[in-house]
Order: C-alpha cells, then sequence, then structure tokens
C-alpha cells in the first residue's frame, strides 16, 4: 500500500479583489469564525504530518488568527499567483518529510474533512504526480476548466479568462484543491512562468508542465459542488452564512433544541445549546455561547460569549455579553450584561437594568430601571427601581458590596466604595456615601417640606396669595407672597394675621418680600390688622417691601404710619428693644 502521509499548505495570501476590502479574505467572518478556519479545521482534522499557510496581505493578523500548534507560516511578499505562492515555499516543502502535498485554497468552507482524507488516499493509490479536486456545479463561470485526455487523465486546467469558446462549454471545474507528489512537485515547479495573459505564476499550469514530461494528472471529484464552492464576494459570503447557519439551527434541532424559525436567528458554529431550550426569532448566539437545558430565549435577544445554566429565561431584547448566568434566572426584557457580570441561581434581572463586572447572588432582584458596577451582592438582595451604583469618580472605577438580605429602596445612589451590611436597609431615595453596618437602617436625603394650600394658589386666578406663617420667639412672622389684591387673596392673608391676634398674638411682623402688587383691598387688610393689633396693645411691622410697592405706600404717605424694615432680621431686633 503507497504511503499515505501527507501535509497540508493552504493558500491565504491574496488580498480579496473581489471583496473591494481592505482587509484580507481570510480575516471576514463567516458565521462567527474567520473565514479560512473552516478549511484549516476541515483539513487539521484529515490529518496532516506538516501545516502550512503562505501568507502576505495583512500577514501580521493572519498569524494572529490562524496561529495553532505545528502550523508554519509562509510569507509570501509579493502576490504573483498560486504558483508563486508554492515556490516562495519551496525552501519547507524540501524540508517536509510527507510524501503528498495537499494544497487548499482558503475560502471553501463547506470542504469536510473526510473528502479531503478519501481525497489524498485516492491520490496516493493512483501513484499520479498531482490530482485535481474536481466537481460540476450548476454554473461553472469563473471556474478554472478541467480539460481531460486520453484515459480520463487530466491534461490541462484553463483558467476562464483565457478558455476558449468550446472549453469554457466544459462542466467540470477546478475546485483550487490539488494533491501533489511532493518529489515531482519540486523538480517541476521552478519551470512554472508567469508570460502568460495573467501575468501570474499559475498552480494550475503545472498540470501541462506535468504532462508534457509525461507524469501523470488525475481527477477526483466531488458530487455535491456545494461542499467546493468559493467565497469570492460578499453575496457568496451572505449565502454560505444562511448556509451554515441552517445547519447550526438544524443540528440543534437534531439535539432536541426547539429553533421556531431557522431563518431568522443566527447561532455561531461553536455556540452550544442544550436539550427542550426554546429559541424565539431573532435571537443570536454568538461566539463561545454556551446555554443549557430547557431554557428560554424570548425573541431578539443577543448572547456574546457567554455562559447560561439551566431553565434560564432571557426576554425579549436583551443584550448578554462575556457573562455568566446560573440556572433558574430570569433576565430581561430590555436587560444589558456585560464584561463579566455573574448572575446566580434564580436571580431576576428585570427591564432596563445595566450589570457590569458585578457579582449577584442567588435569589436577589434588580426587577427595574437599575445600574450594578463593580458590585459584589449576597443573596436575597432587594434592589429597588431606579438604583445606581456610582461607581467611576472620574479617574477609578471603585466597588460597591451589598451583603446578603440588604433591602435597597428605590431611588437609591450607592457612591462608590461602599459597603452595606447584612440585614441593612437603605431608605427610598438616598444618597448613601458611608458603609453601613448591619441590620441597621441608612437614610440620606433631604427632609421633606409640605407648603399646604400651595399648589392651590399657584398660579390659579389672578388674585391668589400664599401666606406662611412661623414663629421666632414671641414674634410671629407672616411670610407673605402673590399679589395681594381684591379678592381671596387679601381676605386670606386679613384672616390669617388677625387669628394669630386673636390668639393672644402681640408681635407680628409680615414680610411682604413677595408682594409685587397692592391695592386698596389688600391695603385695607393690613391697616384692619394693624389696628386690632395696636388696640390690644401689640406691635405690628414690616421687613422686605418691594421697590416697587414702597413706593406705592410713600405716595399714600401710609409709611408714616407703618413700620417698615429693609429685613427681617432687623425687625426682629427691634423688637426686642422696643420691648426695653
Ligand atoms: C483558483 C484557481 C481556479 C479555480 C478556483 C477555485 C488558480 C490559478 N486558479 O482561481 O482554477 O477554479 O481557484 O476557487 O489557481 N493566493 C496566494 N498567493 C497569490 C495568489 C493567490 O496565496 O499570489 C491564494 C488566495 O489567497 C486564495 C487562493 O490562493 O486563497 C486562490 O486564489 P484566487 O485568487 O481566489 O484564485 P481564483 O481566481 O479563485
Ligand atoms: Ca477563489
Amino acid at each position: 500500500m503507497a504511503d499515505q502521509g501527507f501535509s497540508l499548505l493552504i493558500l491565504a495570501a491574496g488580498k480579496a479583489t473581489r471583496f473591494k476590502s481592505d482587509h484580507s479574505k481570510m480575516l471576514h467572518r463567516l458565521a462567527g469564525r474567520p473565514l479560512g478556519d473552516y478549511v484549516l479545521r476541515a483539513g487539521l482534522q484529515a490529518g496532516p504530518e506538516r501545516t502550512y499557510m503562505v501568507i502576505g496581505h495583512e500577514a501580521d493578523e493572519l498569524r494572529k488568527v490562524y496561529a495553532r500548534p505545528g502550523m508554519t507560516f509562509i510569507e509570501q511578499r509579493e502576490q504573483l499567483g498560486t504558483g508563486h505562492a508554492l515556490m516562495v515555499a519551496r525552501p519547507e516543502l524540501e524540508r517536509c518529510p510527507s510524501p503528498s502535498l495537499l494544497v487548499l485554497v482558503g475560502d471553501v468552507p463547506l470542504l469536510r474533512s473526510q473528502t479531503l482524507r478519501a481525497f489524498v488516499e485516492g491520490h496516493a493509490k493512483s501513484r499520479a504526480a498531482a490530482t485535481v479536486l474536481t466537481t460540476r456545479p450548476p454554473d461553472p463561470t469563473g471556474y478554472g476548466r478541467i480539460v481531460r485526455g486520453p484515459g480520463n487523465r487530466v491534461r490541462a486546467i484553463v483558467e476562464e479568462k483565457v478558455a476558449t469558446p468550446a472549453q469554457r462549454k466544459i462542466k467540470e471545474i477546478n475546485s483550487g484543491i490539488l494533491c501533489f507528489a511532493r518529489a515531482p512537485l519540486l523538480k517541476h515547479l521552478g519551470e512554472l512562468s508567469s508570460e502568460n495573459a495573467q501575468k501570474e505564476f499559475l498552480l494550475t499550469d503545472l498540470v501541462e508542465i506535468f504532462n508534457r514530461h509525461r507524469l501523470k494528472v488525475g481527477a477526483f471529484s466531488v458530487a455535491d459542488a456545494a461542499e467546493v464552492e468559493g467565497v469570492n464576494d460578499r453575496a457568496q459570503l451572505a449565502e454560505m452564512e444562511k448556509i451554515l447557519r441552517l445547519r447550526k439551527a438544524e443540528m440543534l434541532m437534531r439535539d432536541g433544541v426547539t429553533v421556531k424559525d431557522p431563518s431568522v436567528t443566527y447561532i455561531d458554529d461553536e455556540v452550544d445549546v442544550g436539550p427542550d431550550t426554546v429559541i424565539e426569532p431573532g435571537v443570536s448566539l454568538l461566539g463561545r455561547t454556551r446555554v443549557g437545558r430547557g431554557c428560554t430565549l424570548w425573541p431578539y435577544s443577543t448572547i456574546i460569549d457567554s455562559a447560561l445554566g439551566d431553565s434560564v429565561t432571557v426576554r425579549p431584547c436583551c443584550v448578554i455579553v462575556k457573562s455568566e448566568i446560573a440556572s433558574g434566572a430570569g433576565i430581561g426584557p430590555f436587560a444589558h450584561l456585560r464584561d463579566g457580570a455573574v448572575i446566580g441561581e434564580r436571580v431576576r434581572i428585570g427591564n432596563f437594568v445595566e450589570v457590569k463586572k458585578s457579582r449577584i447572588g442567588r435569589d436577589t432582584k434588580a426587577a427595574h430601571l437599575t445600574y450594578l458596577g463593580d458590585a459584589n451582592l449576597g443573596e436575597r438582595v432587594n434592589i429597588g427601581a431606579g438604583t445606581v451604583t456610582c461607581n467611576y469618580d472620574g479617574e477609578n472605577k471603585h466597588a460597591t458590596v451589598l451583603e446578603d438580605e440588604v433591602f435597597v429602596g428605590s431611588g437609591s445612589m450607592l457612591v462608590a466604595p461602599l459597603r452595606v451590611g447584612r440585614g441593612s436597609y437603605v431608605a427610598a431615595g438616598s444618597t448613601i456615601t458611608e458603609s453601613v453596618p448591619a441590620e441597621s437602617l441608612a437614610l440620606g436625603r433631604a427632609r421633606q417640606i409640605v407648603k399646604e394650600g400651595w399648589a392651590r394658589t399657584r398660579g390659579k386666578g389672578k388674585s391668589s396669595a400664599a401666606v406662611m406663617v412661623r414663629d421666632v420667639g414671641p414674634v410671629s412672622v407672616f411670610l407673605v407672597a402673590g399679589p395681594l389684591t381684591a379678592g381671596e387673596a387679601a381676605k386670606t392673608v386679613g384672616r390669617k394675621i388677625r387669628q394669630a391676634i386673636e390668639g393672644g398674638r402681640k408681635q407680628v411682623l409680615v414680610n411682604l418680600s413677595g408682594v409685587l402688587y397692592l391695592d386698596s383691598a389688600g391695603l385695607g387688610e393690613l391697616f384692619r390688622a394693624l389696628a386690632s393689633l395696636r388696640s390690644r396693645g401689640g406691635q405690628i411691622k414690616f421687613s422686605d417691601v418691594p421697590e416697587k410697592t414702597l413706593r406705592l405706600l410713600r405716595a399714600a404717605k401710609l409709611d408714616e404710619v407703618m413700620e417698615i424694615y429693609p429685613d427681617e432680621s432687623t425687625a426682629l431686633a427691634s423688637f426686642g428693644t422696643d420691648r426695653t
């Protein structure tokens, strides 16, 4: 039996001319993996002794993307054709121990390793100098045609550009994949020339060269043309993507996953999904994502490089990146988990909640409108709606620790670094800046003020005014705001002052700072109060009279009977002096 050992050489130096791209075709992604990764994997699975990749365009990037144990990169600085790529590889090929060299193009992603193995075995058995992997696609346009000779041997491969009309009618094409016996390859490689229509060194010209030397060139035909279909432009890339995604969905469905509509579900090649998981339309499972058993993924979520346990529910429109979600958790709708969010068992992450680089202990809930960044939450913690961990001070990120069973009231700002001890409560609406010990209540908010009747008098009817009364020692201070004119307003003010007087108040200060308008009705009320108080031996003073109002009082010479002070404190002080 012939020695079936072989080495693998992948041609990947070319630019993607028909992609109209600044980037190498080998860096374009197909169903989540770099385009050339498919051929490389199939090739490696076929079991080569050595693996070479000829690179040129964006060589450094390709080195990073395609590095594998045992991979040798060969740089073809100038891309003078597929034949030239082999000429550049010559020093490596001379050291290569294998009797056969399998040459692959990088852009045939559907190629299977079984096909490659059969191809290499067939080549070795036939003892040909070269064997071409051929097929008969529905439309052979663009491919090199196989010209057969006596005994079904391959006499030449004619590229489309230089083919005669008769040759163009040939249905059998060159897949671009060839197997060479290494010895004749090295012996005749130097005979390639670029003096042809393409002005390139064409690998396919070796067929004619071998024929000239009476060396045998055979063909190995694959029935399914799709398997060796090349991706030469972006339209073909999209077609191929569709095929691969459908295939992936079918594989998952056979393994017990429900995929409601595979044509609008995007599952990358390396994704794993457990049985009885239901995937609704519009879901994207990308990168190295793992989904457990019995999960429900509602429509339109994107999950990238993440791991989901069993019975996880992801409601619509979530974005989950580089995160872990333990079994029984419920996420979304509209949640965003990213950069190392670790969600515990049965956790509930609700709508408009973002979790970044945080651990959330089991049975914890953050159901609405919350940001948790650089946080570590214990078990059974409750996060009220609108809670924010203020983790960034403009320069650094700080941690927030909420121990087990902490209850954070809605609308709280947790200013990190911060630790809230086990079982403690944060009152709703708090801004918490200092750590809280266990089993405590932390309140951090301004005290509430109620201005009774404020709304009733605010802008409703032109005659509305408001009065606020407070006591400063023995003095009742009336703060009047709004126009003091005929109608309810003036009467209310007057009534309130009289009430105070009747209640035994002897000293009254009326702060008129908010009174920009005063008419006879308003004045009348003030004077009634003044008269009533004086008759009881009390005092009434006024302060903060706006300029406009003051002019009015002066015009009526009323300033002579009213004690008017520029401000409250002066007025208040004057009561004291009067008493002495
Ligand atoms: C090639 C074949 C054609 C075949 C078709 C199948 C030749 C001359 N033609 O044509 O018969 O039907 O594939 O898809 O081989 N490359 C290099 N260095 C170079 C030029 C190309 O490494 O200097 C690499 C490219 O990156 C690519 C592969 O070789 O991976 C094939 O090159 P491409 O330009 O796609 O050849 P085709 O015109 O498709
Ligand atoms: Ca091609």
